[in-house]
């Protein structure tokens, strides 16, 4: 059966846009102009995600998640709001919206928005009627490797849980979807689950963001507000990008996770916080802990469950795995057909070291689907640097040095001739780097591809 989404908006061009994305990607759509609209369409018919804006001339977009809140168990809520701002978006979780969504978007944040708002009600029904715990694939993880099966005991254990949990690996590898994971296996689940950007939020701003703020703390508080710890009440906050932290702020945080007590900027009683810790670094914080540019007393209080993401070239045939979900996926979102990898184009993209790791594969797929013009994907179809990395690999005459100058042509053009990256993707360093490429000199392998050297 086809979702129901009601969507309320006193601007009909926001409606029609909306009504026409929606219906493309296959749901069952209703516009209507406002509030007391919104509310009849709720009674006439089971609805399962109302998509509200938020300042309309009658009632509120607020008034009406509280009405949906009180009332409707099995409809989730995304809040339109005017400009991206923090406030906004603190106001629109407090008040129940599972997601907010900043105008203008994109067709890919809505219908993104949309499937994770839709998550969300299948995750909750799923725990209504069997009360069972979701294995992490149901959160949305791809691949049975050995490495992810640790990843997925990691979880279990975590969610069991309610200690602090710290999820590292280098970008792209996962981490936010590894601290949902957590979030929706454990107690918490139907609590919010918070995610707050450490690094994207101005030092000066952090602590009002977090704790929130009382009436006059400075000029312009008008009135109190709540932080993100408050929105995160019986839930968990997700603190990404921990490493970004400035020293003042680590020691509040360290203050909170010793008394489990938050205080508002301008007040001085100490109110309890029941919130579970989840942060998240692609830095190595224990390094940084231990040259001093972390707090080490911080970093043990976070890292007391650690789940370290591996990155996608460890990780083996789950590429083809998560090749296959995301060609699914995305050529339903641009309603194609899923077109056939070639053998050669698979090898290829199985070999390429993918240094951005899922991401960076979700976005080549999304890319290659954009493009494709014919039912089949071949080697000649990628990116230029995986069909050199295969093409010079499968020369079948070369000799082991010849092989070995290729590959560390490819990696140097990868990383844009960078000698201290390309050392740490060898795996040598780079005194021997350098030696290697002395040794090989300005000869050329014999394999029709020239690497192109990009000395630094
Ligand atoms: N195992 C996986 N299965 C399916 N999709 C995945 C998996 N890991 C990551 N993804 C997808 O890859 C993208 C990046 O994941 P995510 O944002 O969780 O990574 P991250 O480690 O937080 O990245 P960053 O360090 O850049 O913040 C998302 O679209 C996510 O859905
Ligand atoms: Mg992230």
């Amino acid at each position: 059966m086809k979702a129901k989404i009601l969507v309320v908006d006193d601007a009909p061009d926001t409606l029609e846009v909306i009504e026409r994305h929606l219906s493309a990607a296959g749901y069952s759509v209703i516009t209507v102009p406002g509030v007391t609209e919104a509310v009849r369409a709720l009674e006439a018919t089971g609805i399962d995600l109302v998509i509200t804006d938020q300042r309309m001339p009658k009632a509120s977009g607020m008034q009406l998640i509280k009405h949906v809140r009180q009332n409707y168990r099995n409809t989730e809520v995304i809040m339109l709001t005017g400009y991206a701002s923090v406030p906004n978006a603190v106001e629109a979780m407090q008040s129940g919206a599972y997601e907010y969504l900043s105008k203008p978007f994109t067709e890919q944040e809505l219908l993104s928005a949309v499937s994770r708002a839709m998550d969300k009600l299948a995750l909750l029904n799923i725990h209504r009627f069997s009360g069972h715990l979701l294995s992490p694939q149901e959160c949305g993880l791809i691949g049975n490797s050995k490495v992810m099966q640790k990843v997925y005991r990691a979880i279990d254990k975590a969610a069991g849980s309610d200690a602090t949990v710290l999820v590292s690996g280098e970008s792209g590898t996962g981490k936010e979807l590894v601290a949902r994971a957590v979030h929706y296996n454990g107690h918490r689940r139907s609590a919010p689950f918070v995610p707050v950007n450490c690094g994207g939020i101005p030092d000066g701003l952090l602590e009002s963001e977090l704790f929130g703020y009382r009436k006059g703390a400075f000029t312009g508080a008008h009135e109190s507000r709540a932080g993100f710890f408050q929105t995160a009440a019986g839930g968990s906050i997700f603190l990404d990008e921990i490493a970004e932290l400035g020293l003042p702020m680590q020691a509040v945080l360290l203050r909170v996770l010793q008394d489990k007590t938050v205080f508002s900027v301008g007040s001085r009683k100490p109110a309890k916080v029941d919130v579970r810790i989840i942060a998240a670094t692609n830095k190595k914080l224990g390094d940084l802990a231990q040259s001093g540019h972390f707090r080490e007393d911080l970093y043990y209080r976070i890292n007391v469950i650690p789940i370290e993401l591996p990155p996608l070239r460890e990780r083996g045939d789950d590429i083809l795995l998560l090749i296959n979900s995301f060609v699914d996926r995305i050529a339903k979102e641009q309603h194609k057909t899923p077109p056939v990898f070639t053998d050669s184009a698979l090898r290829a993209l199985r070999s390429y070291p993918w240094p951005g790791n899922v991401r960076e594969l979700e976005n080549v797929i999304q890319r290659l689907l954009l493009m494709a013009d014919g039912e089949c994907i071949d080697a000649p179809d990628l990116p230029e640097l995986m069909r050199y990395k295969f093409e010079s690999a499968i020369t079948p005459c070369s000799t082991l040095s010849e092989v070995e100058q290729q590959h560390i042509a490819a990696v140097l053009t990868h990383v844009n001739g960078n000698k201290s990256q390309a050392a740490a993707i060898l795996g040598i360093d780079r005194k021997t780097l350098r030696r290697k490429l002395e040794q090989h000199g300005e000869k050329r392998p014999s394999g029709g591809v020239i690497p192109r050297y990009n000395h630094r």
